[in-house]
């Protein structure tokens, strides 16, 4: 008998005799209790290591492969073998960024020691189980093919399809968590600065599964445009989670640098791109609190809770006047906030994006970056990547169509132009993107408003 099937008989044995403990759905993988298996313990040939998809079969089972040749998730290890992570590691006195938990924690599935099993190996960066938990007790019943996705989840499996756990998932490295965080320090020694927009991310990683009518009988995929408004939300939601943890959220008696708009202190003298804007209330010559995914947060409830919107201004108007009274100040005001979006996420989740919906979203993005909403570059570019989101939720809707699609193409072209280098960027040209693609999809949201 092939070993790897021995070994799932002996699992299928084992949790028969022991007592599951049904794990919260919402334990993130890495912190969850069950063992870790490896991958090869997933890549078999007739498990999901097969060469090419399967015929028969509306669950690829090629996955392995598409992962460790395409997905940069399973290089994340090496990355940190490579030379940039050497200098950042050297400036931060890391002796081995391989063996750090501070790299780890991110660039691979880092669990703790007792819950990796024989196969387990931290090489194989961010793996299968990073992401769709500990196979441990899942693996019986999955192999078995007994138990739907209901019993699976139940089973620790975690719900990635599921938008608000899928923001949850990715955030916590896309972004950080209490246990894992990106300082300025950090980034100061050399690492990338991070952004991360949920269904953009969602689409760009290679997909090792089809959303066909199959998988829609399985499970629930949500339209991009709801996607897109949860992955803010809850962007929103461990912003504010940072910035009022105690352990994250202060440099002396400061806000960490890390929360403000780096491009404020980080772009070249020569190019002159201040702007006011009324939404912030502060005057020239102070860095601005990066406050990108909350002025998209006000996009969304512009439609889903317009009054909502406008108390979530307000206190974002406070947040930033207090970012430079100090981390006290910022602290409370963060706390307002926090309070006052308390339950947005999950109000998102129960609205219906209907047609008329979408094309009231994208007349607000469009709007806010007329009124010089996106005048920071990473609120252009989660602008360009939410619009992007939301035209092709329209397009998958029926409500683009050909001549239109085309004029939208050439207008996002503009948009994505202009925020393709940060040091670069100018909000006049990103503007006249946004004025393009106003004018490319006027016709049609006149007819969807009828
Ligand atoms: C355990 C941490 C972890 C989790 C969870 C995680 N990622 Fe990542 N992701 C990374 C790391 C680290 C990289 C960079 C890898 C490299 O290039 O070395 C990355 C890279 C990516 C990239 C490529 C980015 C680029 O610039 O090309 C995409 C896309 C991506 N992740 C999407 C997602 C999505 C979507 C999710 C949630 C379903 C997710 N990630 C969950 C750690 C994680
Ligand atoms: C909170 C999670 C997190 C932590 C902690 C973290 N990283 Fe990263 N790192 C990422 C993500 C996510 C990316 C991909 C960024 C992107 O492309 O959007 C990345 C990218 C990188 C890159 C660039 C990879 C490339 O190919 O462009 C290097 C180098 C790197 N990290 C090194 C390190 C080192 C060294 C440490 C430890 C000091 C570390 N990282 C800690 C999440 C993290
Ligand atoms: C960065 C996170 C991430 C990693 C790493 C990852 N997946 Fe996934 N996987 C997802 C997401 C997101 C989905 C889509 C939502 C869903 O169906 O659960 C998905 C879907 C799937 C599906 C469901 C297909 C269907 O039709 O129902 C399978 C099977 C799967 N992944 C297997 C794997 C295997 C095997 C690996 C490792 C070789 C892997 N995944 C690595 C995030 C990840
Ligand atoms: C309030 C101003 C300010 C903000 C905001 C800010 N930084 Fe910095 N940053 C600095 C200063 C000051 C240094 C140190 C420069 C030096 O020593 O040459 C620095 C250093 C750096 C460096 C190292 C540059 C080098 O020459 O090696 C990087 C990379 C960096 N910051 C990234 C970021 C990122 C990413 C953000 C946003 C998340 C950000 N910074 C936000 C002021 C800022």
């Amino acid at each position: 008998m092939n070993k790897g099937f021995r070994y799932v008989f002996f699992i299928l044995g084992l949790s028969s005799i022991i007592q599951v403990s049904i794990l919260k759905a919402e334990t993130l993988p890495q912190y969850g209790d069950a063992m870790h298996l490896g991958v090869q313990t997933c890549a078999g040939s007739t498990c999901h290591g097969a060469v090419k998809p399967w015929q028969n079969s509306s669950v690829l089972q090629n996955e392995a492969i598409t992962w460790k040749k395409y997905d940069h998730h399973a290089r994340a290890y090496k990355t940190l073998g490579k030379e940039r992570a050497l200098r950042i590691a050297k400036n931060l006195g890391i002796e081995d960024p391989q063996k750090d938990d501070t790299c780890l924690n991110c660039h691979a599935n880092n669990v703790p020691k007792a819950k990796r099993a024989k196969n387990f190996t931290l090489n194989d960066g961010v793996t299968c189980e990073a992401c769709h938990g500990g196979a441990e007790q899942w693996l019986g019943i999955h192999v078995a093919g007994v138990g739907g996705r209901k019993e699976n989840i139940e089973a620790g499996q975690y719900p990635t399809e599921q938008p608000i756990a899928r923001a949850k998932l990715c955030l916590s490295c896309h972004y950080g968590t209490k246990n894992k965080f990106l300082t300025h320090k950090i980034m100061g020694a050399g690492h990338p600065r991070l952004s991360f927009e949920l269904d953009t991310y969602t689409a760009t990683q290679p997909a090792h599964y089809r959303v066909d009518a199959d998988y829609r009988q399985r499970k629930t995929w949500s339209n991009g445009v709801k996607t897109w408004a949860i992955g803010q939300a809850v962007a929103v939601n461990e912003t504010l989670d940072a910035l009022t943890d105690k352990k994250r959220n202060r440099q002396g008696i400061f806000p960490e640098l890390v929360f403000f708009d780096c491009h404020a202190c980080h772009h070249p003298m020569s190019n002159l791109r201040w702007e006011r804007r009324d939404s912030v209330g502060l005057d020239p010559g102070i860095p601005k609190l990066n406050d990108a995914n909350i002025v998209l947060l006000r996009v969304v409830t512009s439609v889903v809770d317009p009054e909502l919107g406008k108390r979530i201004e307000d206190d974002a108007r406070i947040l930033h006047q207090s970012s430079m009274k100090g981390g006290d100040a910022t602290y409370d005001a963060a706390k307002t906030l926090k309070q006052t979006i308390q339950g947005v996420v999950q109000k998102i989740n129960k609205h219906s994006f209907t047609g008329g919906e979408m094309s009231k979203v994208l007349n607000a993005l469009i709007e806010f970056g007329l009124h010089g909403e996106y005048v920071n570059y990473i609120a252009a570019e989660q602008a360009t990547y939410s619009i992007g989101s939301v035209v092709e939720a329209m397009k998958d809707a029926g409500m683009l169509k050909g001549a239109t699609i085309k004029k939208v193409k050439t207008a996002m072209d503009m948009a994505y132009e202009a925020v393709k280098y940060d040091e670069k960027y100018r909000p006049s040209e990103f503007v006249k993107a946004i004025e393009s693609i106003k004018a490319a999809v006027e016709t049609e949201m006149q007819i969807s408003k009828k």
